[in-house]
């Protein structure tokens, strides 16, 4: 699926001195296959979500080290909630500890929380906790978004009511600055793990210019150089949005 130019190989290096050009500030990820991935093992698939979660904060960690400034993942999404209650109660309690983790780790890794979606279902002590969390690490230089009880068009609906009720004009602007993701740049690379190839309902309003990259490789099974191999392609493609 790699596009490589040939001459380099992809590496960490390569990676690295490609993102220092700018154009690729924003990797948004859609983590799927963890179910697949514990299916093949005969396991239960919660014990999927748990390296899934591995696998997140390595990659979360790479995309730093190798200067990408925001991160945005689908860790939940609104459909997600018709789950079973026990596999829900996993993903949830992975969060918790990841927020946990967070309250030490976001200094040494410069992460900047944000959850972005509908967290009102999480509960209020959850809600606060997210929001302890965002605003302790609000100075921070790496931008680390989580999608929890998200869907693209509840957010451009949760958007588009907040102008109406305040009988603002609905503009592309606005809409824009009233979104979860107000004042975080799109995303320019789109990464969908275990071979399906759709959007999901995942920022369905920042994702209009996105590149988009998909691999087969289940979610629990990405490495860095799976990004360095995204990374390479993406450098290979010319983006138009919308000129010739
Ligand atoms: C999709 O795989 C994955 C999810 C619905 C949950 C993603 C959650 C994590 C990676 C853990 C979150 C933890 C942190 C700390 C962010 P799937 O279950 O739909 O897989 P399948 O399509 O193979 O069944």
């Amino acid at each position: 699926m790699s596009q490589s130019s040939g001459k380099d190989t992809p590496s960490r290096e390569r990676s690295i001195s490609l993102i220092s050009s700018g154009r690729l500030r924003h990797i948004a990820f859609i983590m799927d296959g963890n179910g697949r991935w514990a299916a093949k093992r005969g396991l239960p698939r919660k014990v999927g979500h748990r390296y899934g979660a591995a696998a997140f904060k390595e990659i979360v960690r790479y995309c730093g080290d190798i200067g990408i400034k925001y991160v945005t993942v689908y860790a939940f999404s609104t459909e997600n909630w018709g789950r079973p209650g026990d596999e829900v109660e996993s993903i949830i309690k992975l969060l918790g500890d990841y927020m946990d983790e967070c309250e030490k780790t976001a200094s040494r890794d410069s992460l900047r929380m944000r959850f972005i979606g509908d967290l009102s279902a999480f509960g209020e002590a959850f809600v606060e906790r997210a929001a302890k969390l965002e605003a302790a690490t609000a100075h921070y230089s790496h931008g680390l978004n989580i999608a929890l009880g998200y869907g693209g068009r509840d957010e451009i609906v949760r958007a588009c009511r907040k102008l109406a009720e305040r009988g603002e004009e609905i503009t592309e602007e606005a809409i824009g600055a009233n979104l979860d993701t107000a004042g975080i740049p799109d995303p320019d690379l789109i990464v969908r793990t275990a071979g399906e190839k759709r959007l999901s309902n995942f920022l369905m309003w920042q994702s209009a210019y996105s590149e988009f990259y998909f691999t087969d490789t289940l979610w629990p099974d990405m490495k860095p150089h799976d990004i360095d191999l995204a990374v390479e392609e993406f450098f290979g493609r010319k983006r138009r949005y919308g000129k010739v």
